[in-house]
């Protein structure tokens, strides 16, 4: 059975663990839901000051709620649309400090202050979108988006 850890240390020490604890937890699995699931549960829970955190999948047309944690959200969004249909179409990382200041920003949960998206390829393929929202303004910084993409990184190994 896995069982989380407690995070400690800097920032970046605290994501080089969560990675370790993602590796441990997707080891063994390559089914895409299984996997964005538990990895949504994970991080959710080991993170401080989040309200959602789970998957879009791109269904060859706009991007479909995969997995997460939080409450319910938005079904569909179209490429280009919103934060997550951003990072889809553009191919990068969107960070938002404040969401009400994003033009186009799809609110799910009023809730959410702050959001950021990493954007998921296999190859030259659109998979979808990990996304990660919080209640508190400007909540994520380079360090986590850097832990952020890294996670995501190791969520596409597992599939790939
Ligand atoms: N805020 C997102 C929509 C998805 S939810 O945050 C879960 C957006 O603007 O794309």
């Amino acid at each position: 059975m896995f069982a989380a850890t407690t995070l400690s240390g800097t920032k970046p020490e605290q994501y080089r663990q969560l990675a370790d604890q993602a590796r441990a937890l997707l080891h063994g699995e390559r089914d895409r839901i299984a996997n964005a699931a538990n990895l949504s549960a994970l991080v959710y829970h080991a993170l401080p000051a989040l309200n959602w955190v789970g998957f879009y999948f791109y269904d060859g047309k706009e991007l479909v709620v995969g997995p997460f944690q939080g409450q319910p959200a938005c079904v569909r969004i179209a490429l280009g649309r919103g934060v997550c249909g951003t990072a889809a179409q553009s191919g990068k990382i969107q960070r938002v400090d404040d969401v009400n200041a994003f033009a186009d920003h799809i609110a799910c949960d009023a809730a959410s202050r702050s959001e950021l998206v990493v954007p998921l390829f296999l190859g030259d393929q659109l998979l979808g979108v990990f996304d990660l929202d919080s209640p508190e303004p400007a909540r994520f910084d380079a360090d986590d988006e850097a832990g952020l993409a890294a996670l995501a990184a190791l969520y596409l190994e597992s599939i790939g």
